[in-house]
Order: structure tokens, then sequence, then C-alpha cells
């Protein structure tokens, strides 16, 4: 029997991560986030019911999952507190169920103005960021001098270290962009009060899953962003800040890679972006609207419209291998329905030679050219449909050309937004 899986994004994000988190959450004891922070927009549909969460794992609506928010994820505790108090107000027990690690870097006001300001110097040339302080915050832990969640209950301590920071990042902020400094005062006041509303739920997360896996219990790791979106392995400097692939399991939440037995790639049956950066397979024509229209493309954090194309069997190859992924789960296969011809695209074209995965140089990426392959699009819906043999031949058939060339087998297939439209080909706990 399976124990723990890991549940992560193998494009840019968005590919519909949290209704299978939410999916599979019934069938575990704790669900836990390993990276990121409130950059991340997970929609969960239940019912048409909608639900975003930003930072708190997916598996909340699920009352018999303990969800954990591991070291790996940096927390703005504002943004937690609005979630926090957001799904209270629906009749979600939250605070009996959320834990977070002591050693979470905690995202400053500054961290968010920095942000700001940055992508504004960029200018043309800017990330496309979430504008969350998401960049700043793993800065400062990689530079030593982040805030973590346990400094919050040092008053002494907290103000000793934000002096540090903030000495520091006033100074850019006024003497390099030219922005107002940020009070000291008004910046500790606010994080001592924040804190004070989580104390209850500071907690070892990385003893909690040793404990729990030694009690024989399920857990289920869920990733935020995509492997594209990697700050190693993704399209470098268009990327995020942290490392978005199956290493950060073990360093974000604190176990072992042993403690890990399946890893679900989500993808979706084509692809988006949102943000800038390379994307070879992006349409630019009425086929790319279309599928913008009915797969609802706009970002569940930011609101922006993300980009579409056709899906890439290339970076989903590497997706595949640098995560180990066990088998895939393909969403939004319905948003599919209607298209004529599916076009893939198979392989890379870079100064003449043929590449089967991305390149590695960031550089290579703008001077790419695809070799697609074309499948035969179905008319039928298949929206809501939840067993194979009820698919559209040439949906059966597309599905076996994606496992055929994108280096793992296909085990779910999401027919739906609602938490009910599902195949499930290979159940990932089983
Ligand atoms: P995440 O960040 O990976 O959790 O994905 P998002 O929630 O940002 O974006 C996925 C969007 O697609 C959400 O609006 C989901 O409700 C929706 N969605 C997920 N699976 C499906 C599916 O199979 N079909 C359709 N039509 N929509 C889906
Ligand atoms: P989920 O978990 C899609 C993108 C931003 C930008 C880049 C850097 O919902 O899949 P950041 O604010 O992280 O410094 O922005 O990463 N990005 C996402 N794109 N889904 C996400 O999360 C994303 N989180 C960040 O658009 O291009
Ligand atoms: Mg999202």
């Amino acid at each position: 029997m399976t124990k723990s899986i890991v549940v992560l994004g193998t494009q840019w994000g968005d590919e519909g991560k949290g209704k299978i988190v939410d999916l599979l959450s019934r069938d575990v004891d704790a669900v836990v986030r390993f990276q990121g922070g409130h950059n991340a927009g997970h929609t969960l549909v239940i019912d048409d019911q909608k639900t975003v969460l930003h930072l708190i794992p997916s598996g909340i609506l699920n009352e018999g999952a303990q969800c954990l928010i591991g070291n790996g994820v940096v927390v703005s505790l504002e943004a937690l507190k609005t979630e926090t108090e957001g799904l209270e107000a629906k009749g979600v027990d939250v605070r009996s169920r959320l834990g977070i690690s002591p050693a979470c870097p905690v995202i400053m006001p500054y961290h968010e103005l920095l942000d700001h300001a940055r992508e504004k110097a960029r200018g043309v040339n800017a990330i496309g960021t979430t504008g969350r302080g998401i960049g700043p915050a793993y800065e400062d832990k990689v530079s030593r001098r982040g805030i973590r969640i346990s400094d919050l209950y040092n008053p002494g301590l907290l103000s000793e270290k934000l002096e540090e920071a903030m000495d520091y990042h006033n100074f850019v902020l006024d003497q390099y962009f030219g922005m107002q400094r940020m009070s000291f005062d008004r910046v500790l006041d606010d994080a001592l009060q924040l804190g004070a509303c989580f104390s209850e739920l500071v907690k070892d997360v990385s003893g909690e899953l040793h404990r729990l896996r030694t009690e024989g219990k399920r857990i289920l790791y869920e990733g935020a962003q995509g492997s594209l979106l990697d700050i190693d392995h993704g399209t470098y400097p268009f990327v995020t800040s942290s490392n978005t692939t199956i290493g950060a399991v073990c360093t974000g939440a604190g176990v072992g890679p042993s403690a890990i037995d399946y890893v679900l790639g989500i993808t979706k049956a084509y692809t988006t972006r949102v943000g800038s950066g390379p994307f070879p397979t992006e349409l630019f024509d009425e086929v790319g609207a279309g599928l913008a229209e009915r797969g609802a493309e706009f970002g569940a954090t930011t609101g922006r419209p993300r980009r579409c194309g056709w899906l890439d069997a290339v970076a989903l190859r590497r997706a595949a291998h640098t995560n180990g992924v066990t088998g895939f789960c393909v969403t939004k296969l319905d948003v599919l329905d209607g298209v004529e011809t599916i076009k893939v695209g198979i392989a890379y074209r870079l100064n003449g030679e043929l590449l089967d995965i991305p390149p590695q140089n960031a550089e290579a990426w703008d001077d790419l050219e695809v070799e697609y392959e074309s499948f035969p699009g179905w008319q039928e819906s298949t929206r809501g449909i939840t067993r194979f043999e009820d698919l559209p031949a040439n949906a059966k058939t597309y599905l076996a050309a994606m496992e055929a060339l994108c280096g793992a087998p296909v085990h779910m297939v999401s027919t739906g937004p609602d938490r009910k439209e599902n195949i499930v080909i290979r159940h990932p706990m089983e």
C-alpha cells in the first residue's frame, strides 16, 4: 500500500494541482506544502462552490486531513490571516487542523515593495512576478538576513534581526529605488501582532511528519508552481525563486527521499503560462484564444490572462525525469473538445540540431523551433466523463500518444473543474 505521494506541476504552473490534491486528500492523513508562498492560486470546485487557496494546503476542505506548511514555504502572515478568515467565514475549521513550521521564512512588507520596485526597474524585461514579495523573501533567507516564524515569539531577538534587515532594505529602497523608507516601529508592531494570531499553530513539521510516517499514516506533499518555473531547472531567469521540483519536498518539509512512494505529475492536455518568458508552443491565433476562453485561463492569484499553446512533450519529458514522475494526471482534457486537429510539440530544433529534451541554457530557448505531430480531435463532449472507456476514440489515442511522448504513463485524467469530474486509471495510493 502506497503511503506518501507528491503532487506537483510539470509545466509553468496552474496545471490543476489544487483540484487533484483536494480529490486525493480524502485518502490521506496530512497534506503538506513544501515550497513557494501565496504566489500560488489553487482552485477547488465542489458542487459549483469555488474555493481558491494560496497558502493553506488544498486538503483543508477534507476534515480528516491535517494541513501542514513546511519550512520551505515563505509565509506572508497577512495573507495567511486573510485566507484563514475567509475559510472560517465559510464554516471551515482551519485552526484545529493547520500547522506551520517555525523555520518558515516570513514575507515582510518590505519584500513586497522590493518585488514591485524591481519589476518596474526591469521595464520590458520584467519577469511578470505575482508581486507577492516571494523573490526578495527567498533572497533574505539565503543571505541569512531573514525573519523566521519562530522569531515572532521572541520580541527582543525579532527587534534585533529586524533592525539589521531594515537598515539594509531601507537603504536600498531609498538610495537605489528612490522610494520611501519603511517605519521600523510599524513593521515590528505588525509582525508581533500577526505572529500572535498564529502562535498556537506553530509546529515542528518535520518532526510531525516523521511521527505520522512511523505510525503508518498517509501523507500528500502538494507542490506549487510548476517544473518549468523551478529556479534551477526552469526557464531562468523567467522563473520563481524556489525549487518547484521533487528535491524541494525533502528540503522544504524535512523528510528523506525514501519517504516518497509515488510522484504524480500534473499536466494540462495543452499548455499555459502567466507572466513573461519563453513558451515555444505558444499560440497567437484563434485556436489559442479558444483554449483560453473554454479553459477560463485567467490567473487564480492575479487575474492576469494566461498565454495558451499546444502541449509541449519536449518540456514534459524533462519534467518527468527531473521529478521521477511515476504517473501523469492530464487535466482539462474537456477544453480540447471540438478542436479539429490537435498538435503536440515533439522535438525542438536548435541551430540545425534536433533536441528531444529542452536546452539547459536559458538563452537558447529564444531561438528554438518546434517540430509538431498532429492528432485528429474529437467533436463529442468529454466534460464530466468518469470512465476511460466512455472517452471518444480520438481522445484515447491522444492520451496514449501523450504517454508515449512524455516519458511516464497517464494514471489520471481530469474532465472538468469539479471534484467529481475525473477518470482514475490507476489510483496513486494503491
Ligand atoms: P493550480 O494552480 O495547479 O492548482 O491550478 P489553478 O487552480 O490555478 O488553475 C486551474 C484551473 O482550471 C482552475 O480554474 C480549475 O478550476 C480549472 N480546472 C482544473 N481541472 C479542470 C478540468 O479538468 N477541466 C476544466 N475545464 N477546468 C479545470
Ligand atoms: P500555482 O501554484 C503560475 C509565475 C509568475 C512569474 C514567475 C515569478 O498556482 O501553479 P513570483 O511571484 O513567483 O516571483 O513570479 O512565476 N508564477 C506562477 N505562474 N502559477 C503559479 O502558481 C505561479 N506562481 C508564480 O507569473 O512568471
Ligand atoms: Mg494556480
